[in-house]
């Protein structure tokens, strides 16, 4: 049988070194899990404590709203309002999604169809470029790199080289693999150009609250007008440890907002509803909790940066999200991204992710992800010191 749509999808090369490092685990080695960017920290007990009172209730045990319930779209109102001095429509511009992942996925298909062209970062996580695929759209890739000085002029460069345009731009910073980060002007600009060229912008930030170093990440919606031309997406997986709880928001253009909701409203009927009445606490509540969350997230990164540096791998410290982007040593380079990540599995006991799988120039790197603790970090840099100290004996040798 011919499948649809997933046959646009390539292998997944994440599987490749997951299954290997599970393989090892049965076999009893110690492998430092720096591989998929699942958080590690548990959720705060105040939301805890909330879904266990509300899970208790007959009455939030039945379908709740697929757009999610008013008091939570409120309280991402207030919150936007709080951050960054946002005002956010609840009734109209504010949806909640099972995570920003489900979202992006589902908003693509009320903006774009076959023959539309959207225009993504590359390397991106995943979703950024499939979402389009899924919803039969063309994908323009915009290379983002170390070296990329202005991104917004590479962005204009390649719409300016798509015929027909591009209907969609998405963008996503603090950027997931490559920690690139923008500041309020590249908004500014994206929107200024945006509304020139009947272009929509689609603004993932997961990471609005994984920065370091005293860095403030613009939210897209604080420039003036962004309203007309774009929609945001929040997610309370990091920020608030709650990966496996589902559960995101998609804030800005009120018709976009409608379009979203309505598809939502025939796919799905809502998080369950006592994730939604945590959900308000730790919006409302907590965000103290989610500054300590960074905080841990940095003093991680310091280690393994600081590490890899000192034992040869010089890595540069991104201002946010919870990933290293290292680019794979000289010596290592041919190897590429797959097999390079096995090698640390193997040789270092340390699990990446291959910088392929986030598209084909991210092929020179791997990907660290901050998600065991400091100790266990610097495990894992010893591991791959003496991998290095091997691999350069044995070339010696040789
Ligand atoms: C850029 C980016 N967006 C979205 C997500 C997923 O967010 P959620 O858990 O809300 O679906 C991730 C997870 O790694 C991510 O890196």
């Amino acid at each position: 049988m011919e499948l649809r749509r997933i046959d646009r999808l390539p292998p997944y090369v994440f599987t490749a070194v997951d299954e290997m490092k599970i393989a090892a685990r049965r076999h009893g080695e110690d492998i430092i899990d720096l591989g998929m960017g699942n958080p590690d920290l548990p959720t705060p007990s105040p939301i805890v404590d909330k879904l266990v009172e509300a899970a208790r209730h007959g009455r939030n045990h039945r379908y709740s709203a697929s757009r999610g319930i008013t008091k939570l779209r409120l309280a991402l109102s207030d919150w936007y309002r709080r951050r960054f001095g946002v005002e956010i429509d609840p009734e109209c511009e504010a949806v909640v999604t099972i995570g920003a992942k489900e979202g992006l996925a589902h908003l693509m298909w009320v903006l774009v169809r076959s023959g539309d062209t959207a225009l993504v970062p590359e390397p991106t996580y995943p979703i950024h470029q499939f979402s389009a695929v899924f919803a039969g759209a063309e994908v323009n890739s915009v290379p983002l790199t170390p070296d990329t000085t202005d991104f917004f002029a590479d962005l204009q460069e390649a719409y300016d080289r798509t015929w027909p345009r591009p209907r969609v731009i998405l963008v996503s910073f603090p950027h997931n693999p490559t920690g690139h980060c923008v500041d309020l002007g590249f908004f500014e600009r994206l929107v200024r150009f945006a509304r020139e060229n009947d272009v929509f912008i689609v603004h993932d930030f997961a990471y609005a609250e994984i920065v370091f170093d005293g860095y403030e990440p613009p939210s897209i919606l604080q420039v003036p007008g962004a309203k007309d031309v774009a929609v945001e997406f929040i997610s309370l997986s990091k920020s608030h440890s709650m990966p496996g709880w589902r559960i995101g928001f998609a804030a800005g253009n009120a018709e976009v907002i409608a379009g979203l909701q309505r598809l939502k409203s025939y796919l799905d009927y809502g998080v369950f509803q006592p994730i939604q009445i945590a959900a308000i606490i730790a919006l409302n509540e907590c965000d103290t909790v989610s500054r300590q969350v960074a905080q841990v997230y940095q003093r991680r990164r310091d280690v393994l940066c600081d590490g890899l540096t000192r034992v040869g791998w010089p890595v540069e410290r991104p201002k946010g999200t919870m990933f290293v982007w290292a680019p794979i040593p000289g010596d290592y380079r041919e190897l590429g991204s797959l097999e390079f990540s096995k090698l640390l599995l193997t040789e270092a006991r340390v699990a990446v992710s291959p910088g392929v799988g986030f598209g084909r120039s991210g092929d020179g790197f791997v990907r660290f992800a901050l998600v065991e603790n400091e100790e266990r970090i610097r495990q894992g840099v010893q591991g791959i010191k003496r991998a290095i100290e091997c691999a350069d004996g044995r070339r010696s040798r040789r």
